[in-house]
């Protein structure tokens, strides 16, 4: 069972989202919902509108029309800021991080803690690295030494620790675009985690991904995009991975692949 805001509505719902480029419908009255303690999958072909529901979701577009609702009020969200401020923070691949930065500066970009008054203020390094080390911890992620340069770390941790600092800075809502899409196995894995342990902490989850196999042990629904309209939204207590892939327009590519695994190996 998911949580709910205390007014019982979706942390932020989508209804009849449309949006044009030019002649192009990019999103034709796509709806989408999200509660505090679910991840909702959003999955869909290249082009089929992912990255333009999430940017008018996280107030880069305004939506040509539709609504959107958080906490079941009716909000304009006018700008990045915006979003950020009503709890909605979508991170990004490529992470707005600076490699050669310790950890916990990165954490803290934009935001640092400060000690001493006018023009006495300096960075607290001290606090700043404590305030990381338990907020990751409380993520599940133990690093002993947040001053080591956030290039030292993997990619499935760098994703964690963004998705960490999004949380600790008041993130009701994270969305995720392709989080995974350019990390092996273990790195993937990582960041699933990652994603299951925001969950139990009450965060609603937004997760973009191509990849079944890291949507379906993560998501509790998913919603289907093709060429900007949505094509359902399923539980997964209502399907198996198949039907699923078979949903996302899957199923001829699959009887492609097995057709060409029955050929013989060609003569050389
Ligand atoms: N800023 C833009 N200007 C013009 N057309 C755009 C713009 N952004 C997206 N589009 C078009 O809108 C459609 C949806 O694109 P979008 O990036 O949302 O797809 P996507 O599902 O995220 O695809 P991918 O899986 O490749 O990231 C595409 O036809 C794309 O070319
Ligand atoms: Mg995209």
């Amino acid at each position: 069972m998911t949580a709910t805001t205390p007014s019982g509505a979706p942390l932020i719902e989508a209804r009849d989202l449309t949006k044009y480029f030019g002649s192009v419908v990019a999103l034709h009255d796509v709806s989408l919902s999200v509660r505090a303690g679910e991840v909702l999958c959003l999955l869909g072909d290249n082009g089929a509108g992912k990255s333009t529901l999430i940017k008018i979701l996280s107030g880069v577009h305004p939506p040509d029309s539709g609504q959107i609702l958080v906490d079941g009020e009716p909000v304009v969200l006018g700008s990045p800021r915006d979003a950020l401020q009503r709890g909605i923070a979508t991170v990004y691949q490529d992470l707005a991080m600076i490699p050669l930065m310790s950890i916990s500066r990165n954490f803290f970009l934009g935001a640092e803690p400060v000690s001493g008054f006018g023009p006495l203020k300096t960075l607290d390094i001290k606090l700043a690295d404590r305030v990381t080390r338990t907020a990751l911890k409380q993520m599940g992620i133990d690093l002993r030494d947040t001053s080591q340069p956030v290039g030292t770390l993997s990619g499935g941790e760098r994703q964690s620790v963004a998705i960490a600092r999004a949380i600790h800075f008041g993130a009701k809502v994270v969305i995720l675009d392709e989080p995974t899409s350019a990390l092996g196995v273990k790195e993937a894995a990582v960041v699933l985690r990652f994603i299951a342990k925001a969950r139990e902490q009450d965060i609603g989850v937004i997760l973009i991904t191509h990849n079944i196999n890291h949507a379906f042990p993560v998501g509790d629904r998913f919603t289907i995009l093709d060429r900007g309209t949505c094509t359902g939204t399923f539980d997964k207590a209502d399907l198996t991975p198949t039907q699923l892939l078979e949903h996302m327009g899957g199923g001829a590519e699959l009887a492609e692949i097995e057709h060409e695994l029955e050929k013989p190996i060609p003569a050389a």
